[in-house]
């Protein structure tokens, strides 16, 4: 069992498998220069398949694989194959570009849930957030999703003057879709120019939702990020990760290993242990983990602490979003 000193035992493990995307979102990927991890320091299937079977063995009952953009990773369905063959629930959390191409292999790994990012559902507004013109096919790969009876989240970050006019067209999608919409309140991360008064809070959503919907609280599972809510009469649903203005560590069971093989405590840690070089030079990494959660994880937002609201996204001292995978 791998817990920290706060009683939290820690069963899921988030793998990003690249730092690499498609897309160019301003809001996860630095706008200076950004070099793309080389392959030679990136783990390689082995290595996560050795990884994660450790993980395994001290109770990790879900992983979850994020990016950068998991799937445009060369050896993508390799890995996915082969991490599908583990007992473990697999899901992945992609900006769905490659889901045609690579669904064979998510079938066949038994993959029963996916994230996708889509922010706008405005194809203009999506080629002025992600610099890439593929709306159409992100969309038409949620519908293929869904034809598979795979289980959709869509994650939307919700940036003021952006993109919440688009809420409540968000909810409208949910009335004849077996889908779930996150609503997500924007996180400081480094690079991203995050400033408080462009983040719109649980209550703001909450308000906007409000004004045109009955809106009914859902009950949430132990270790859910998400409040969720319904709507009557909607064959979907919505939900919404108030990470800034209300917080959800006192249930943390994450860990999040970075495509370098580095274990990171928390989403805001600002220390990190690095599994790969150890694993590489043959030494016993299961002491490294079990240090790195119980004696160094924080109660709450790691370096944040208590200080959510009060932030200085320049002052964190942090990887950018791009290079944790959320
Ligand atoms: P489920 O496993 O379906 O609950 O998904 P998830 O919400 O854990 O993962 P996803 O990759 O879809 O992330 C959605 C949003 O939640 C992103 O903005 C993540 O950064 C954020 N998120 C995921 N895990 C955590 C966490 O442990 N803490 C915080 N604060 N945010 C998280
Ligand atoms: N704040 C909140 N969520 C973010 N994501 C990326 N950057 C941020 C941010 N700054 C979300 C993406 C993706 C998930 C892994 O994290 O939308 O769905
Ligand atoms: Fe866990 Fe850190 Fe997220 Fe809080 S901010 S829920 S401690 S990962």
């Amino acid at each position: 069992m791998i817990a920290d000193s706060f009683g939290r035992v820690h069963d899921y493990l988030r793998i990003s498998l690249t730092d690499n995307c498609n897309f160019r979102c301003f809001y996860c990927m630095p706008e200076e220069d950004y070099d793309f991890t080389p392959a030679s320091r990136l783990m390689q299937p082995d290595e996560i398949l050795r990884l994660a079977k450790i993980f395994l063995e001290h109770g990790v009952k879900k992983i979850r694989l994020t990016g950068g953009e998991p799937l445009v990773r060369k050896d993508a369905a390799e890995i996915i194959s082969r991490l599908g063959e583990l007992p473990v629930e697999l899901v992945i959390t992609t900006n769905g570009t490659r889901i045609a191409e690579l669904l064979p292999a998510l079938i066949t790994a038994g993959i029963k849930s996916i994230n996708i990012s889509l922010d706008t559902l405005q194809p203009e507004k999506f080629m002025l957030i992600t610099r890439r013109d593929v709306f159409h096919q992100v969309r038409s790969n949620i519908e293929l999703l869904l034809q598979h009876k795979i289980t959709v989240k869509i994650n939307m970050v919700v940036m003021k003057g952006l993109n919440d006019n688009e809420i409540n067209d968000f909810i409208e999608w949910t009335r004849h879709n077996p889908i779930q919409i996150r609503f997500i309140e924007f996180m400081p991360f480094s690079g991203n120019k995050w400033t408080s008064n462009k983040m719109f809070s649980l209550d703001e959503i909450l308000a906007t939702v409000g004004k045109d919907y009955t809106i009914l609280p859902v009950k949430a599972e132990p270790h859910d990020t998400a409040k969720g809510f319904m709507i009557p009469g909607h064959q979907g649903s919505f939900a919404i990760i108030s990470t800034m203005t209300a917080p959800f560590c006192s249930t943390c069971n994450r860990m999040r290993l970075t495509a370098d093989g580095k274990l990171k405590n928390c989403l805001f840690s600002d220390g990190e242990t690095d599994l790969l070089t150890a694993l590489r030079n043959g030494e016993d990494v299961l002491p490294l983990i079990k240090a790195s959660i119980w004696s160094k994880k924080k109660e709450l937002g790691g370096q944040l602490g208590k200080h959510f609201q009060q932030l200085d996204a320049g002052s964190i001292n942090n990887r950018s979003m791009i290079t944790i995978g959320g």
